[in-house]
């Protein structure tokens, strides 16, 4: 088994994408149910302007689609396989075909669709994505003898073109490529060069461009401008895609699609299902139920928090289930960590449905899936599968209903953008992601009151202090486990023997992979004796260095 695989199996039946898709992942419905979502796609019908992304498998498609957000422009991924009828309806205004791990004379190489060319739109092929291009329309592509890697200079051979509108005749850019342009398409010119790329840019005079590096990451200081160069000067598209903009058209199409139909939404106290509950009371009102299942497992006042910004807040339906008790009684005597999970995710279910059950008849369900969680599990990508979709369970077939994914097209930054323009608390928008199962996979070994106690206060010394010091956004996750070993201790003059804490605190960008943070020592020394001093049945604090791979990010 490969580092990947073993990743992946240790993960099934986890979530790891989204911070609150613990309610969405027990919620989960898997792609072929009956249930729709009601949100194709945000550019239906609102005749929202688009950039189409055609993926061929690069790590860096998501990210062109980032970089294309962060510059106000809609962009969806498609696959290479897309006809023109699928997407005419996202009103594209210009084509990106992303890069990719093949080579053009590959037997399996994916290729663009000839609507792509015969469209007239601009088109702008990034690496693969201009090889292909000049691979289809007549030119040669070649394997290059040198592998070109990393840092390059790019000299413009003239410095009119319109993706270099107002940069210099040269700049840094990013390579990563092997096979190289020989001999161009009719009617291109080659427009810069580097040194082990004579052909690095080309043109044509119908908005057609192909460049040889990545302007979609860091390392191409410049690459934002010649994106946005290609969106502006030849898409000619607006930069509208906006917070304001999408909550308008959101809350529109939710009250056409909702009608006088009734809403529930399960609340984890994270930011996807806020955004979303908030979305749709702003749309529905009253129309909307929240429920929010308490199953003991929460950290210190989380439950009482939700509750406030909800109920008295907000002023939302809400209902609070104070389910803790079924909860730590199921999990009585079991310690192996994947029965944890099974157990919660299907007592949530439980409690989920008895709950709505009560509320009558009931029309849709809202869910706060990403566009990550979409583009994971369609096949849009082409990309070797990093990662499972996480299903933890489904909802009971009895409650047949219509899902409302509100956020289904946005990034999670954009999650956080929304959630501000709808006036959510910056807590509430910026917390970290929290599992689920909750403490019960932070305590190794049987789970009982008197662990989560423990557990509690020494994870609210952590937060407390990550905060103090301005730590909080910068990390990914900080936490606190209650590790199951025992250890000797003293105390003024007695001898003590009790629990062994360990602190957790990890950068990530998406979860997948992690590093330890290293947290400066003055904050690692408070954490310490704070815990030691203030949680009773502590002997001793360490600092867990371990990076994702080969730990996880939670210990079980
Ligand atoms: P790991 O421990 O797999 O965690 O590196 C990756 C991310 O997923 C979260 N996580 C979960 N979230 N249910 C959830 O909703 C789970 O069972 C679960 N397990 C891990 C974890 O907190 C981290 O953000």
């Amino acid at each position: 088994m490969s580092n990947n695989e073993i990743d992946q199996s240790k993960s099934n039946n986890r979530v790891s994408s989204s911070d609150d898709l613990e309610v969405s992942a027990y919620l989960e419905i898997s792609q072929e149910k009956s249930f729709q979502s009601q949100f194709s796609s945000i550019a239906d019908e609102s005749q929202r302007d688009s950039i189409l992304i055609i993926d061929f498998g690069s790590q860096y498609s998501r990210l062109i689609a980032r970089r294309i957000r962060e510059s106000k422009v809609y962009c969806e991924i498609i696959s290479h396989k897309s006809s023109w009828d699928d997407i005419s309806k996202l009103n594209p205004k210009g084509v990106i075909l992303s890069g990719g791990p093949s080579s053009v004379y590959d037997e399996s190489a994916p290729l663009c669709p000839l609507w792509v060319y015969e469209s007239g739109l601009p088109v702008l092929g990034i690496c693969y994505g201009m090889q292909v291009m000049v691979h289809q329309l007549g030119g040669t592509v070649s394997n290059s003898a040198k592998r070109e890697y990393g840092h390059a200079i790019l000299h413009q051979n003239a410095t009119q073109e319109k993706l270099f509108n107002g940069l210099g005749s040269s700049m840094s850019v990013w390579m990563s490529h092997g096979d190289r342009i020989d001999a161009l398409p009719p009617g291109f010119e080659s427009k810069a060069f580097t040194d082990n790329s004579p052909i690095a840019v080309i043109g044509n005079n119908a908005n057609l461009f192909g460049i040889q590096f990545h302007p979609e990451v860091a390392h191409t200081p410049q690459g934002k401008e010649i994106l946005e160069n290609f969106l502006f000067k030849a898409c000619e598209i607006l930069p509208d895609w906006t917070p304001g903009n999408f909550v308008n058209e959101t809350v529109e199409k939710i009250r056409e699609q909702v009608g006088e139909g009734k809403v529930i939404c399960a609340l984890s106290g994270g930011v996807d299902s806020a955004v979303a509950a908030t979305l749709v009371h702003k749309a529905v009102g009253d129309q909307l139920t929240c429920i929010f299942v308490n199953n003991g497992l929460m950290r210190k006042e989380e439950p009482e928090r939700v509750q406030i910004t909800f109920e008295k807040y907000m002023k939302v339906n809400f209902i609070f289930s104070e389910s803790s008790e079924r909860f730590i009684r199921k999990l009585k005597d079991v310690t192996d960590p994947e029965r944890k999970r099974k157990i919660i995710g299907e007592e949530f279910i439980n409690v989920f449905d008895e709950e709505a059950n009560r509320l009558g008849e009931v029309d849709f369900l809202t869910q706060g899936t990403l566009y990550p969680d979409v583009i994971e599990s369609s096949d849009s990508s082409v990309s070797a599968t990093i990662k499972t979709h996480h299903n933890v369970g489904g909802l009971p077939d009895h409650m047949k209903l219509k899902l409302i994914e509100p956020l289904r097209y946005l990034f999670k930054d954009e999650v956080r953008q929304v959630g501000l323009e709808l006036g959510l608390s910056e807590e509430m928008v910026f917390r970290q992601p929290f599992p689920g199962p909750g403490l019960a996979i932070r305590i190794l070994g049987e789970v009982t009151e008197e662990k989560l106690d423990i557990l509690r206060a020494a994870d609210w010394i952590v937060m407390d202090e990550i905060k103090a010091n301005n730590l909080y956004q910068e990390l990914w996750q900080t936490f606190a486990v209650l590790t199951g070993a025992k250890s000797v201790g003293v105390t003024g003059d007695f001898r003590t023997y009790g629990h062994v804490i360990a602190i957790r605190a990890v950068t990530s960008d998406d979860a997948m992979t992690a590093d330890w943070a290293r947290l400066p020592y003055d904050v690692l020394t408070r954490i310490s004796s704070r815990i030691s001093n203030e949680v009773d049945n502590v002997s001793r604090v360490v600092f867990d260095i371990t990076s994702k791979p080969p730990g996880t990010i939670e210990w079980e």
